[in-house]
């Protein structure tokens, strides 16, 4: 059986905190008919990549004379066929045996003494028998549990695989996963759908409704005489585009998994190049821009509406690898294009640095008890609205030829095919309206449409009134989340006109005003990028949802399985405490507080390592065992690397300007009970050192450590001292 039956993961929803909109997709056959595993078997791969090698030099002087669009199939061919034959025959399953052969020997072995213990009367023989069948069970549960043990250790491996920033939505990714299920829609008289045909009928046409404007004039793939590119692609271009593909990834309608090119030889990559230029000096087009949709329902609406089905886009590994080699093509020309205050899909940026910048705001509101005002606005389904001509003339101005000309053609005629039940490949659609679904080139364009719109709307909003104002950063923005803050809310229907001008549709429902006070609460529950501003609130609310995920882990991970005990705290490492910690950097809590919260956290340790009462077990021995810290000191250590990096970047970043806003006193400072807010707490942990001569309290405090913070090895030493001086002793009585 070598169709491989593989559950693939995909991200969707451009926003990584919108842990709402993650969920999974599931199992589907792949037609090249290899199983990951397999493929990276030495002996399989080996075989591979001999084959693909051999059957590209043979097909390479006919694809001289072929058209491009030829040579791509025999290329595609070449791929498939050396994977069948390196992974479809028995010589690459001399490999050990699964587990499961073994476990289903035993286990014919164990029924087949049961047998025989029941036709027996020898009693002697009857307890030999049932000696042996005990042995027998007994390597069973053995090799199950080992078994077990492997698989949730590679689900831990591929958590691990993502960077810190990322690693807790994949944590929340994976243990939401379900089986994919087709979608149940409804009709226009509101009945549950049963006939998949219908199904694919209505799902198809709910998404061409939103992925097509008969309006828009499609963008054609070409323009101007065909001519070589002025920087053709090269092997090694190609080369670096695949190894940054993802494994285990639903391939698209070529049916060619990311894998299988991944893995391909320099030959391969010489291939593609050619194809690639050929393409841009033929002007002739390869099948590169259809996508197949897989309709998956949002977790926690209610099924019927095709609103609540969330598509995902399946494209070929081929289109993936060039729009990643244009990213790394635009990527120096997009940063500089960008504004400062956009912290969405850009290197060293993240959301901690937003909820750093709203942090510092608050705290600025409350130390002199100042009104400042946030308007978050809300567009609906930003990424799907844009206009693509739009965009081109956008792009034209920030990229060279070349990239333009790629630009277009993956802009041009897009088609999708709607995916119900498998294998149904049924009224295609043309998309020409929104960035491209499911590219990863996607939200790079995006943040340079928006970012031209919003240049438009920063010459209508007013100018910053008086001196506090002046100081304030007056956008902050993560992908379409934009907020804009002033002393005064600005004008929505003003910026949602402007903004409307680029097909952005601004949601005035949904836009959020709110205030940062010293007296007020109102503004605690607000969440900006997943992360509460108030620090309590934040607190609580990421105790409960990681105790939901602890549950799951518990119940539905481990259950009663013996897992070895490392394997369980790396789960809980990856699948628990990521959701825990997410921005922890950026909290500002009273000593009780902290307690509270490691106790919490020791709390979940022992829930893990399921020591109950009436057993005890001393704080110190616990964090031993589980190689773990109080909580407070991972969150201390996080809010100074925060700190560091934030120190490092550019200085009109909005996280800069906020904390600079903090420092300029504007003459009253609101004299009362001093409130624990992230400077103050920053600066306590600085006067916990011994012989110490730094602070933060000013202006220059900051300008100083933004000096240390330049040299890392320096920053790192201050970390560690303020890390040391923290440590309490240990509270065991
Ligand atoms: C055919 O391809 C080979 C190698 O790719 C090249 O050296 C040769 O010039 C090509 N011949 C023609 C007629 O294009
Ligand atoms: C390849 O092209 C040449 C002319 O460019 C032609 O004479 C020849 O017949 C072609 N060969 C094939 C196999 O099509
Ligand atoms: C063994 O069988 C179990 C249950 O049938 C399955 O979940 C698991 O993936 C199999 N493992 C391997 C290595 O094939
Ligand atoms: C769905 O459509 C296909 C082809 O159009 C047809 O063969 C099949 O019978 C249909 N299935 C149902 C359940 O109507
Ligand atoms: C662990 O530490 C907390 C806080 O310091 C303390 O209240 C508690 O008694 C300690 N638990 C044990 C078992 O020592
Ligand atoms: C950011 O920091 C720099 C360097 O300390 C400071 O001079 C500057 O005023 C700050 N930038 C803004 C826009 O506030």
């Amino acid at each position: 059986m070598n169709w491989c039956h593989k559950i693939m993961l995909i991200v969707f929803g451009w926003m990584p905190w919108a842990e709402e909109k993650t969920t999974r997709i599931g199992a589907r056959d792949c037609a090249t008919k290899t199983d990951e595993s397999q493929m990276q078997s030495k002996v399989c791969l080996d075989q591979y990549k001999t084959g693909l090698n051999e059957r590209l030099i043979t097909i390479e002087q006919d694809n001289n004379n072929s058209t491009v669009s030829d040579s791509w199939t025999n290329v595609q061919q070449a791929i498939k066929e050396s994977a069948k034959a390196s992974a479809g025959v028995n010589t690459c399953n001399k490999q050990k045996r699964t587990a499961n052969d073994t476990i289903s020997e035993l286990s014919n072995r164990q029924k087949d003494l049961r047998l025989q213990i029941q036709n027996t009367d020898n009693e002697e023989r009857k307890i030999k028998l049932r000696n042996e069948r005990n042995r027998v069970l007994h390597t069973i549960r053995k090799t199950i549990l080992e078994q077990r043990n492997e698989e949730l250790e590679k689900k831990v491996q591929k958590i691990n695989e993502a960077n810190s920033d990322n690693a807790m939505f994949k944590a929340v990714k994976l243990l939401n996963q379900k089986h994919y299920e087709n979608p149940s829609v409804e009709d226009s008289s509101g009945k549950l759908v049963i006939n998949p045909n219908q199904t694919l009928e209505i799902v198809a046409d709910f998404f061409k409704e939103k992925f097509q404007n008969k309006d828009l004039a499609s963008i054609a793939s070409f323009q101007g005489i065909p001519r070589k590119l002025n920087k053709p692609f090269t092997s090694e271009e190609v080369r670096k585009s695949l190894e940054s593909l993802k494994n285990n990834r639903a391939p698209g309608g070529d049916e060619i998994s990311g894998e299988l090119l991944k893995y391909g030889t320099p030959l391969l990559h010489k291939s593609i190049a050619n194809i690639l230029n050929r393409v841009f000096e033929e002007h002739e087009t390869i099948n590169i821009n259809s996508g197949e949709l897989i309709a998956i329902p949002k977790p926690g609406k209610p099924k019927g509406p095709p609103k609540n089905l969330r598509p995902i886009t399946l494209l070929n590994t081929i289109r993936k690898a060039l729009s990643i080699i244009t990213l790394h093509r635009i990527r120096p020309n997009i940063e500089e294009y960008l504004s400062h205050s956009q912290s969405g899909f850009r290197p060293e940026r993240s959301t901690s640095d937003v909820a750093w910048t709203h942090k510092w705001l608050a705290a600025k509101a409350k130390k002199e008890d100042v009104e400042i005002k946030i308007t978050g606005i809300d567009m609906s389904a930003a990424f799907d609205t844009i206009d693509r001509q739009i965009l081109l003339d956008i792009i034209e101005r920030i990229v060279e030829e070349d990239e333009l000309r790629i630009i277009r053609f993956l802009l041009s005629d897009t088609v999708i095919n709607t995916r119900i039940n498998g294998a149904t490949k049924e009224r295609p659609f043309v998309s020409n309206i929104g960035t491209p679904q499911g590219d990863s080139l996607s939200p790079v364009l995006f943040s340079v449409y928006l970012e031209n719109a919003l240049k438009e709307v920063r010459t209508i909003l007013p100018r910053p009134t008086n001196k506090l104002e002046k100081t304030l950063p007056t956008e902050i923005a993560y992908a379409d989340d934009v907020d804009f803050v002033g002393l005064n809310f600005v004008d929505t229907e003003e910026v949602q006109n402007t903004l409307h001008k680029y097909n952005l549709l601004v949601n005035i429902d949904k836009t959020e005003f709110t205030t940062l006070s010293r007296a007020g609460t109102e503004y605690k529950n607000t969440k900006k990028v997943g992360t509460l501003i108030g620090d309590e609130e934040d607190v609580e609310r990421r105790k409960r949802l990681s105790n939901a995920a602890l549950t799951k882990l518990l119940n539905v991970w481990i259950k009663g399985d013996k897992i070895k005990r490392k394997t369980k705290l790396k789960l809980y490492r990856s699948l628990v405490k990521s959701i825990l910690v997410y921005n922890c950097g950026t909290w500002a809590l009273t000593k009780s507080e902290e307690e509270k919260l490691n106790a919490f956290h020791r709390k979940q340790l022992r829930k893990v390592l399921n020591i109950k009462y009436p057993v005890k077990i001393t704080n110190s021995s616990l964090y031993n065992k589980c190689e773990e810290h109080p909580l407070s000191i991972y969150i201390l250590e996080n809010r100074w690397r925060l700190f560091g990096h934030i120190l490092r970047r550019n200085i009109e970043i909005p996280a800069n300007k906020s904390m600079n806003s903090y420092f300029a006193t504007h003459g009253k400072k609101f004299r009362g009970r001093p409130l624990t807010t992230l400077p103050v707490v920053l600066n306590k942990d600085l006067s916990r050192l011994q012989e110490n001569t730094l602070q933060l309290t000013t202006r220059e405090d900051l300008e100083h450590l933004r000096c240390i913070a330049q040299n890392r090895q320096q920053w790192r030493e201050l970390s560690t001292r303020i890390r040391k001086a923290a440590e309490a002793p240990p509270s065991d009585d």
